[in-house]
């Protein structure tokens, strides 16, 4: 028999070496290597019997088949993964622990077993009774809906064979094992083991399944972004622990558009759609104006969202000012002041600046920056901006306004929620005609200044 003989892998990236290393070259993640036995690889044992059925074809001798989707009866679910669960594709879904993941696929596995389909629901982290309590609470109530606590593959693989459903769920892909190999449940290696015996499954016996992974304190999937490559689609759950919503969003889709999100909010009995989202968000905006808010319509996917940005500028106790950005990115937010000192003259360099996107939601996008900008100057100066007016755009380095994507949608959702005007890039094209709101276009940050704000606190 061969010599075992031990390797170390980074447990984020899957970069695999002779010796420990503190630090991994391939993604620069610090102590992240751990020691597990070095198994020979079994050569091209992956997708063998699904490829090697299939000779090379002439592209247009191929038939199109549409993919056959399931849907899962939720519609914000459905549009995620790009109009339901497509037949015999793997499906990741990564977030932290206790965001919600277990109640969505327990939900949806009700959901689909009232259109009569089959569900094997791998539960390896939970007994069989704590499922069946989330069940009553969640009120799903179904016999064709198959619990099964295991963590071992061979056993599971079994019994996807003998039961043949149309979903399987695995809960959580860190806390199964393969006996093929010699490391512990959630290594790296036994990550990308399982996986790709689940992905052969998935494709030799064209049955869907979903897998649960957790997500490290650092944002990133446990062990690991091996697992991000091997899937057909990664949905990330997201949401603030301490609110009640939840955004599924979908960052890699071989069978539809990424960028879409979901959003849900959480309460005992279970997760429940939310139909108009920028409701949620604005919620607890204060009509009463105080300086350095603002309201910029952001678009999640194709989707817009309304969302209120906070900015705190305060003279700095420290030598070196702080600046500390939350929803946004703090580069872009740099880059934000250093063009209002630029431009505009704001005197910025002993000012420590916060900034804060309400209701814990990432607001990645350019278009934001006008908002940002606009509320960082009104908490600077005082003032308030006019609590009607809603911001879209991106601020050039020159302090010119930027065009934005989306702009009609975006109006739309503005003008929806009651907002009476809106100020837009100049360079933006808008065909529609819009009744109930006035639009605004600015080419220069200064003038959205001038047109927004309205009144002076002193
Ligand atoms: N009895 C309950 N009443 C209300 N909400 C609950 C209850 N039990 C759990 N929850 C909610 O469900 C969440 C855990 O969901 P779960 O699906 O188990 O998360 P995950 O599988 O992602 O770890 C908790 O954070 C809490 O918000
Ligand atoms: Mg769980
Ligand atoms: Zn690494």
């Amino acid at each position: 028999m061969a010599k075992l003989k031990s390797k170390y892998v980074c447990q984020n990236c899957g970069y695999e070496t002779a010796g420990y290393l503190g630090k991994c070259p391939e993604c620069g993640s610090w102590a992240s290597f751990v020691e597990e036995i070095n198994t020979p690889a079994k050569k091209d044992e992956v997708f063998s019997g699904v490829l090697e059925t299939l000779p090379p074809m002439k592209l247009n001798e191929i038939e199109m088949n549409s993919e056959i989707r399931m849907s899962t009866n939720i519609s914000e679910f459905d549009r995620v993964l790009g109009g339901g669960i497509v037949l015999g594709s793997l499906v990741l879904i990564a977030g932290d622990p206790g965001i919600g993941k277990s109640t969505i696929l327990l939900q949806t596995s009700g959901e689909l077993c009232k259109n009569n389909k089959k569900v094997f629901y791998v539960s390896a982290e939970e007994s069989a009774s704590q499922i069946k309590l989330r069940a009553e609470r969640l009120g799903v109530k179904s016999d064709s809906l198959y619990i099964y606590p295991q963590t071992n593959l061979e056993l599971i693989k079994k019994h996807i064979e003998d039961l043949k459903p149309d979903l399987v769920i695995i809960d959580s892909i860190q806390a199964v094992y393969t006996s093929q190999i010699q490391s512990s449940a959630g290594s790296v290696s036994q990550i990308r083991e399982c996986t790709n015996s689940l992905m052969q499954i998935a494709k030799s016996q064209n049955v869907s399944i979903i897998v649960i992974g957790h997500v490290t304190k650092e944002g990133n999937i446990a062990g690991p972004k091996v697992l991000e490559h091997m899937v057909d689609t990664v949905i990330q759950f997201e949401g603030d622990k301490y609110k009640t919503y939840r955004i599924l969003r979908s960052i890699k889709n071989r069978f539809g558009n990424t960028s879409e999100v979901g959003i849900f909010e959480m309460n005992s009995n279970g997760l429940s759609e939310v139909i108009n989202p920028s409701e949620l968000f604005l919620k607890e905006y204060n009509q009463t104006q105080t300086p350095g808010s603002t309201i910029i319509v952001t678009s999640e996917g194709t989707r817009p969202l309304l969302v209120e940005i906070q900015a705190l500028v305060g003279t700095t106790p420290y030598p070196a000012p702080r600046r500390v950005a939350n929803g946004v990115d703090t580069g872009r937010v740099l880059q934000i002041l250093a063009v209002l000192e630029k431009r505009i003259g704001l005197n910025l360099s002993k000012q420590d600046v916060y900034v804060n996107v309400i209701g814990g939601i990432d607001v990645n996008e350019p278009a934001a920056d006008l908002g940002i900008a606009l509320a960082i100057v009104t908490c600077v100066r005082d003032v308030v901006f006019d609590s009607h007016t809603a911001i879209i755009g991106e601020i050039g380095l020159s302090g010119e306004i930027r065009a934005v994507n989306h702009i009609e949608k975006r109006i739309n959702e503005a003008q929806k929620l009651g907002f009476k005007k809106i100020i837009i890039p100049e360079a933006n094209d808008v065909q529609e005609e819009f009744k109930d709101i006035k639009i605004i276009k600015v080419k220069k940050i200064i003038e959205a200044i001038n047109r927004g704000i309205i009144k002076c606190n002193n």
